[in-house]
């Protein structure tokens, strides 16, 4: 475990929103890049942003289903984008490039949990594939990312308690575990700030991992009623269990990650409830924390070189 996984104390917590994170600042001229920043907590980041004054760029795989999501959101753009498929994303980011808009932010939100199997491209898991496609897109944007100040947050999830990586069978082949390989996908967005930020700090590239929460969002759909009843997040009147944060507190973490000044020197980070999270010391997930192998610096070399043979891209080493 790297130290740098201690509280900085940003005077936000658990409860407060991507609204509040960005009280009092002032982002026009800035361009922010959201992967599935139409649906659950990536719709409010996208609100959050362009609400203080930021240009949003939503990839979006259901680019009409994000149309409409983003219709009343100012500044808010849609380019169709998905993740899974590396020709999309090198198409995706070339319109970027072309384009040639510095780009400040990138927030690698889009996820899947515990989908049935799911075989892209050359065979890859889906899960593990969502991390490749923005391992690439990141890679790829890297001449528009801002010289001296761009952020990538990578958006993980306390469900990296699960699983650290399977070096010896990264895409299931042996076997499919929808949750472990939700769990090693966020393992893998943690590991990708790890390195990213090594690899990138010189360049003023820095990254930041965030678990956002536990939040009721489409995201669970691949989970039956009865194992949600089962693991208590629904209740009999529909609300969101306790410890549940609404999707506004979800977002806040990736935006004060994306924005705030106290992290200039801690890049790399693990976040969550707007502070740099401490070690775990429970397994509980509603806790959190962060456990060793999601920040291990060699883990994250190899992860990032594993990801580089793979897709093709890396722009940084
Ligand atoms: N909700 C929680 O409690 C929780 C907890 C920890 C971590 N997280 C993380 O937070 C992130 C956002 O999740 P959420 O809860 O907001 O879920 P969500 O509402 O389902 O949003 C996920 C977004 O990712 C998009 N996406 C999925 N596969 C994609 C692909 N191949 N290419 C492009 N976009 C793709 C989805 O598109 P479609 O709408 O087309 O499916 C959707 O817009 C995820 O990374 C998740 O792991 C969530």
């Amino acid at each position: 475990m790297t130290n740098r996984q201690h509280k900085i104390g940003s005077g936000f917590g658990a409860w407060s929103t991507a609204e509040e994170v960005l009280a009092g600042l002032d982002l026009t001229g800035r361009t922010a890049l959201v992967t599935g920043g139409y649906s659950g907590l990536g719709l409010e980041i996208t609100r959050a942003l362009a609400g203080a004054g930021a240009r949003v760029v939503v990839g979006a795989r259901r680019p009409d289903a994000a149309g409409a999501a983003l219709r009343d959101v100012p500044r808010a753009e849609v380019g169709p984008l998905d993740l899974m498929d590396q020709a999309d994303v090198r198409r995706f980011s070339g319109d970027l490039l072309e384009k040639g808009r510095a780009i400040d932010v990138v927030i690698a939100n889009a996820g899947v949990m515990a989908c049935p199997e799911t075989r892209v491209g050359p065979g890859w898991e889906a899960h593990f594939a969502l991390h490749l496609g923005h391992h690439a897109l990141v890679n790829h944007l890297r001449p528009v990312l801002a010289a001296g100040g761009a952020r990538v947050v990578a958006v993980s999830s306390s469900g990296h308690f699960l699983s650290g990586m399977r070096w010896d069978d990264v895409h299931f082949r042996r076997g499919y575990d929808g949750w472990l390989a939700y769990a090693q996908a966020k393992t893998a967005a943690a590991l990708f700030a790890v390195h990213l930020d090594r690899l990138g700090a010189a360049a003023g590239v820095h990254a930041y991992a965030v678990h956002p929460g536990s939040i009721l969002t489409p995201l669970q759909r691949h989970v039956p009623l009865e194992e949600q009843v089962a693991l208590g997040w629904i209740t009999p009147d529909g609300t969101p269990p306790a410890g549940f944060k609404t999707p506004q507190q979800g977002a806040a973490t990736a935006t004060w990650a994306a924005t705030s000044p106290l992290l200039d020197d801690h890049g790399g980070a693990y976040c969550q409830d707007c502070d740099v999270a401490e070690p775990a010391t429970t397994d509980d997930m509603l806790v959190g924390g962060v456990k060793p192998w999601a920040v291990d610096p060699d883990e994250a070399a190899r992860l990032w070189k594993l990801s580089g043979e793979l897709t093709g891209v890396d722009a940084f080493s």
